[in-house]
């Protein structure tokens, strides 16, 4: 409830849109009512042998004859009142003269509504004598043309709200999505790894599609019906509103039937949404790996994990279509059952039981009723089926768009553990050192990951990480863009704790190739100059040569300007590495790293990548997660990581001599080599 409400402030930027169609919804309402009164004359012309202009000469005449009845009889009451005043004091006299009083004031109310209905009679003959035909049949031609040319504006008005509505949700859809995008891509790289980026999905389409929904909905049905409805109540409680209260007795009932209604729809509603979230899971781990998929003939089971889903997805939706299709009904055949009882009483009154005013003890109205205003009073209630069964389904889709809009606030309301620091101290390139202070960290609390990491690196040096798969190394160099921040002890770099530093100026210090290389759906010359907006052609080229991309690139049919979709399945892995080595060198960074990125070259591409490297290592800091002995060799430190700890720093020479996991380590690779 309350995030579908902070939902709905997207929509206040456009209120005054909202506030026209709220206009048109009042319009459309009440053309839309006024349109069934058409059955009062209708009746009146074909029921009876008038026309309408000797029907209201005999209205007028009627109303006009209570009138002098009426008056006489206060007069009477106003004597008999100062004889009971006369009277002595006592018991009798009060309970008389409270009655002679009663009596008197109901006598004027009666005098007042007959004088009143006799000005409206005669504003209504006026018009009447001005408008329609003598002819029967011409009159009753010009009440359905009217009927018609209602139902005509009716429908230009409700295009209108409709309209007017469906703009102002999308564009707060407009407005909502790209809010989120700018969230979910300031969320902490963790978020991703371990919700999965399906969930997300999940929430920027099928989530925010529902909440849409819920919105519109509430701008437009839940404005629009009552108002219909309110419309027909207004007229009916004009012709009678004590049988227009019997009828809306059940009001309060119907409405707790549908809260309850959509309180399930709700509970619905978030399990569908969950299950979409899986269908999403699945079909990007299968379109996304398939080729394992292939390779290991695996279709049969992903067809099944996705089928199995689906059918969870369906029972779930069919959840959601019964409770939405069951609102309708239920409602309706109360609607039906309300109206069947102001009709029966009607019909006792209108065929003369009680007097024709009266329900046993109980006075429904003044005068006795008509057979046409019954009619007309049983069309208008009728009519408020229609708003009421359509208002209906608003419960359950709101209640949708509740579920929808908790799920996307849900990582709205998410802060990021690693803060933005715009005011912090900006790096500058860095000079001194990098420093790890007895860092510890982990993923998940009680799973320690990295333990006491106590490393110092001076400027200008490459350090070399080895140690077993999964031991921590990525970990490790995660901490130097702030993917993440230690759980204690600090990283500095030139002395600056990177918490308190702009992260901004820090990701700019560092530059990042790991080993699966991600192209953008851009041109290459844009995914080189990804992150470098102001690069100039010239510059662009030379990175591509430095990292010995250019001759692959302009082998390419549109050269730099193939797109890297359509060159990415015609590049290796290899290839596009070099393309994202160029992205680096072109970035200028003080800081690389460089995890397990030669793991696709062969080894004649290695060896020319280590000639780039020298090059390119000069003046800054390396970092290198490999376990290739040319690697290593151009190393100055080789630090070896064992189960989250650092457990050997040394040179190659050094390591082999002294330290046992980086011998065994070394064997392995030297056994791979041979094999
Ligand atoms: N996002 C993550 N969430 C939870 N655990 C993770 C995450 N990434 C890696 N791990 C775990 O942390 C450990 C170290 O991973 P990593 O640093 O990638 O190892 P390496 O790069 O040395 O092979 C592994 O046991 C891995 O399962
Ligand atoms: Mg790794």
């Amino acid at each position: 409830m309350r995030n579908f409400l902070r939902a709905l402030r997207f929509a206040w930027p456009y209120r005054y849109r909202v506030l026209v169609s709220v206009a048109c919804a009042v319009l459309a309402a009440v053309f839309w009512s006024l349109n069934f009164t058409a059955i009062y004359p209708v009746l009146k012309i074909i029921g009876s042998g008038d026309n309408l202009q000797t029907w209201i000469e005999n209205t007028i005449t009627k109303t006009a004859a209570l009138i002098e009845p009426s008056q006489k009889k206060i007069a009477d009451l106003n004597q008999e009142e100062i004889k009971v005043k006369l009277m002595p004091p006592g018991e009798a006299r009060d309970t008389l003269l409270r009655k002679k009083t009663a009596e008197l004031a109901q006598e004027e109310s009666k005098l007042e509504s007959a004088r009143t209905a006799l000005y409206w009679y005669q504003v209504l003959k006026r018009y009447i004598d001005k408008i329609f035909p003598i002819d029967r049949f011409n009159t009753l031609a010009m009440v359905i043309g009217l009927v018609v040319l209602g139902v005509a504006i009716k429908g230009f008005f409700e295009f209108w709200q409709e309209s007017l509505v469906g703009n102002v949700v999308n564009l707060s859809l407009y407005d909502i999505r790209n809010r989120f995008y700018r969230k979910a891509l300031h969320l902490d790289v963790n978020n991703f790894s371990q919700n999965g980026t399906h969930e997300l999905m999940a929430r920027f389409t099928n989530d925010t599609e529902l909440l849409g929904t819920g919105i519109k909905t509430l701008l437009g049905k839940v404005v629009a019906e009552p108002l219909r409805a309110l419309g027909c109540v207004a007229i009916a409680c004009w012709i009678s509103w004590q049988l227009t209260l019997m009828f809306l007795v059940l009001v309060p009932f119907a409405l707790y039937i549908l809260t309850r209604v959509g309180r399930s729809m709700k509970r619905a509603t978030r399990r569908l949404l969950e299950r979409m979230s899986t269908i999403y899971k699945i079909l990007q781990e299968s379109f996304v790996g398939i080729r394992i998929v292939k390779a290991f003939t695996n279709e049969a089971n992903e067809r099944r994990r996705f089928q199995s889903a689906t059918k969870e997805y369906y029972n779930k939706a069919m959840l959601v279509v019964n409770l939405d299709a069951l609102a309708g009904p239920v409602i309706e055949v109360l609607g039906v059952a309300a109206v069947a009882g102001a009709l029966l009483v009607g019909a006792h009154l209108v065929l003369g039981g009680g007097g024709g005013t009266h329900l046993g003890p109980i006075r429904l109205t003044d005068t006795p009723l008509e057979a046409e205003s019954l009619l007309q009073l049983y069309a208008l209630l009728a009519a408020i089926a229609d708003p009421v069964r359509k208002l209906s389904s608003v419960f359950t889709r709101i209640q949708s768009g509740f579920a929808a809009a908790d799920r996307i606030f849900q990582y709205l309301d998410q802060q990021p553990k690693v803060r933005q620091n715009n005011t912090g101290p900006v790096l500058r390139r860095h000079q001194e050192s990098i420093e790890f202070r007895d860092v510890c960290f982990s993923y998940d609390p009680g799973h320690p990951i990295l333990t006491g990491i106590d490393l110092t690196v001076r400027h200008g040096e490459t350090i070399a990480l080895v140690g077993k798969n999964g031991c921590g190394k990525s970990t490790m160099l995660g901490l130097l863009p702030r993917f993440y921040d230690p759980d204690h002890g600090s990283v500095l770099i030139d002395g600056i704790d990177l918490r308190v530093a702009n992260l901004r100026s820090l990701r700019q210090q560092v530059a990042l190739v790991t080993q699966d290389t991600v192209l953008f759906d851009q041109t290459i010359f844009n995914n080189i100059a990804y992150g470098n907006k102001w690069s100039v052609p010239e510059d662009v080229e030379r990175a591509a040569r430095q990292a010995h991309a250019h001759d692959i690139i302009t082998k390419l049919p549109q050269g730099y300007q193939t797109m890297a979709g359509e060159a990415g399945v015609k590049l290796s892995g290899g290839q596009k590495q070099r393309i994202a080595m160029a992205r680096a060198l072109l970035r200028d960074p003080s800081i690389l790293i460089l995890d397990e990125f030669t793991s696709q070259a062969d080894a004649e591409a290695e060896m020319e990548v280590h000639r780039i490297l020298r090059e390119f290592m000069r003046g800054r800091t390396t970092f290198v997660i490999t376990h290739r002995l040319n690697t290593l060799e151009i190393a100055d430190r080789i630090v070896v990581l064992d189960a989250g700890r650092i457990v050997a720093v040394g040179t190659h020479a050094e390591l082999l001599q002294s330290c046992g996991v980086y011998q065994r380590l070394h064997e392995a690779q030297f056994q791979r080599l041979a094999a």
